[in-house]
């Protein structure tokens, strides 16, 4: 069988990748340490070819894998971030891997990994990443891609990324979905477009999974407000989340988390949230993008503080003892009347959160742009958002329209229609923070989101005061509102005889 495609690592996104590529009529070669993910997944493509030709071969070698495949070879890898990549591109090496054969990391590498990788293996093969988000599921039938490195490279694996890709209607933005093996969706613009040069895809997938730990931390906290200051049950809060999966904040994550909501646990018949251990793991992504943001110095504090949310819920047994010892309000007991007042002004919060969220999403990647030299184009990124991945939503395609109307957008805040929904709705977002706040009940995400909105709007910042702060106690200087900002003034603060406002003390 002469293979268009080799395929190693089979682990769960592997795997689905691979029959999603089969799917579009491409013959795979596959390989993966352990035989049995091999011999699985042929099974399972003999199961769901029925009597057509196979579609996938399993090899038990990384040379048998380089012996089926076509030259130029194409050759995906679906490993694990790290090492792992290394340790397959040798191997690939060892067993004859040409200089003109593509690799493909698809992993959740660190993006200055895959710039690294790209100069190390040149002489070797063309290394290339595509990063991919959506899980099993949008491994199977469609995930949002987000390709860079080699442009040559690029045109040769175009048509393959875009065949696999997640689909959606150009004219409304919603996902064109098949989950029928077999029976792909072939129509629609597809969510893969070539991000730049290598580096610039992971660093997009970092920023979107940044994103991901804001969007699911600010539905986390308005689940807690509903549960603990408006004594609402799991199921009633699905129904709430259903509601709101109608309208603006309609997303893939509102949906899953009324899933899980609604979900009872086999074993105890009470809510399986409710025998969840409220202590969030983590794998790096959104650590990552907190880093860069600093670095960058890119004001991202939802995504931080999500980021920490997450480090502060892995201190169970601290919270555990804090909560018998430090004291907060009690929340005051609400009427029916309030209690849905008090929801439907949560919705606007969330939605409010979840545009700042999104908007330091994006300036982190347009400040980060800027210092690595690549020409992102944020209304393309937006809509390979769209469909596919975990963050996908109908708000990507204003978010796609707001840089299609502005292509320099500064911050999503400046673009008119965000501007006019954060006016409309921000009385609701104060209102349930303060009321949290009142109730004892933390929102860190959501009221970082709150605070970068203000700060982002306020025109003169204390910043003024920190200068005098940094210049009295180390000469660090000033720049004056009167003059050039190339210039830098110093006050001798121990001068006895320096101007000072006369006042009585
Ligand atoms: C995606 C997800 C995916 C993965 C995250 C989970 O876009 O498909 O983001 O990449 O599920 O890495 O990240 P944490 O384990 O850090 O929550």
């Amino acid at each position: 069988l002469d293979c268009n495609i080799g395929f190693i690592g089979l682990g769960v996104m592997g795997a689905n990748l691979t029959l999603n590529l089969a799917d579009h009529g491409y013959r795979v070669a596959c390989f993966d340490l352990d035989q049995s993910k091999v011999d699985a997944i042929v099974a399972k493509d003999a199961d769901e070819r029925g009597d057509a030709e196979a579609r996938i071969t399993g090899c038990s070698s990384y040379t048998e894998l380089l012996n089926k495949v076509k030259s130029p070879r194409l050759i995906i890898l679906s490993v694990p971030a790290g090492d792992p990549v290394d340790n397959v591109c040798q191997h690939l090496i060892d067993a004859g891997v040409h200089a003109d054969d593509i690799v493909v990391d698809t992993g959740n590498s660190l993006w200055t990994d895959s710039v690294a990788r790209e100069e190390k293996y040149k002489s070797k093969f063309i290394f290339f990443t595509t990063a991919v988000s959506g899980g099993e599921v949008g491994a199977r039938f469609g995930p949002s891609l987000m390709p860079s490195g080699n442009p040559y490279a690029w045109t040769r694996i175009e048509p393959v990324l875009k065949a696999i890709a997640a689909k959606v209607d150009p004219e409304t933005g919603k996902p064109l979905e098949s989950l029928i093996p077999g029976k792909p969706v072939l129509d629609g613009e597809p969510c893969a477009t070539y991000i730049g040069p290598n580096g610039a895809g992971h660093y997009v997938k970092m920023v979107h999974n940044g994103i991901e730990y804001a969007d699911m931390q600010l539905i986390c906290e308005t689940y807690q407000a509903m549960r603990t200051a408006l004594h609402m049950a799991p199921a009633e809060i699905a129904e709430v989340f259903r509601r709101w999966n109608e309208g603006k904040l309609n997303s893939y994550l509102i949906e899953i988390s009324a899933e899980v909501l609604e979900q009872m646990d086999p074993e105890t018949s009470q809510p399986l949230v409710d025998v969840i251990l409220d202590q969030a793991g983590q794998k790096g992504t959104g650590l990552w993008t907190a880093v860069s943001a600093l670095q960058v110095g890119s004001p991202a504090q939802t995504i931080t503080s999500a980021v920490f949310a997450r480090s502060l819920s892995s201190l169970k047994d601290e919270r555990v003892q804090a909560s018998k010892i430090l004291k907060g309000p009690n929340a005051p007991v609400l009427s029916d009347e309030q209690k849905l007042a008090a929801v439907n002004k949560l919705e606007q919060a969330l939605y409010c959160s979840k545009i700042c969220a999104y908007a330091q999403g994006f300036q982190l990647m347009s400040l980060a742009a800027k210092e690595h030299g690549w020409d992102l184009q944020f209304g393309d990124i937006a809509k390979i958002w769209r469909a596919g991945c975990i963050i996908r939503a109908e708000f990507l395609q204003s978010i796609a329209r707001a840089y299609e109307n502005n292509e320099s957008l500064p911050n999503l805040l400046m673009d008119p229609f965000f501007a006019d929904q954060i006016t409309q709705y921000q009385l609701d977002w104060r209102e349930s923070i303060s009321q949290a706040s009142l109730a004892g009940i933390p929102c860190p995400a959501m009221m970082s989101a709150l605070s970068y909105y203000d700060s982002y709007r306020t025109a003169v910042l204390p910043a003024n005061l920190l200068q005098g702060q940094r210049d009295y106690f180390g000469a660090h200087t000033y720049q004056r509102v009167d003059k050039p900002a190339s210039k830098r003034f110093h006050l001798e603060w121990s001068d006895p005889a320096r101007p000072q406002v006369a006042i009585k003390r």
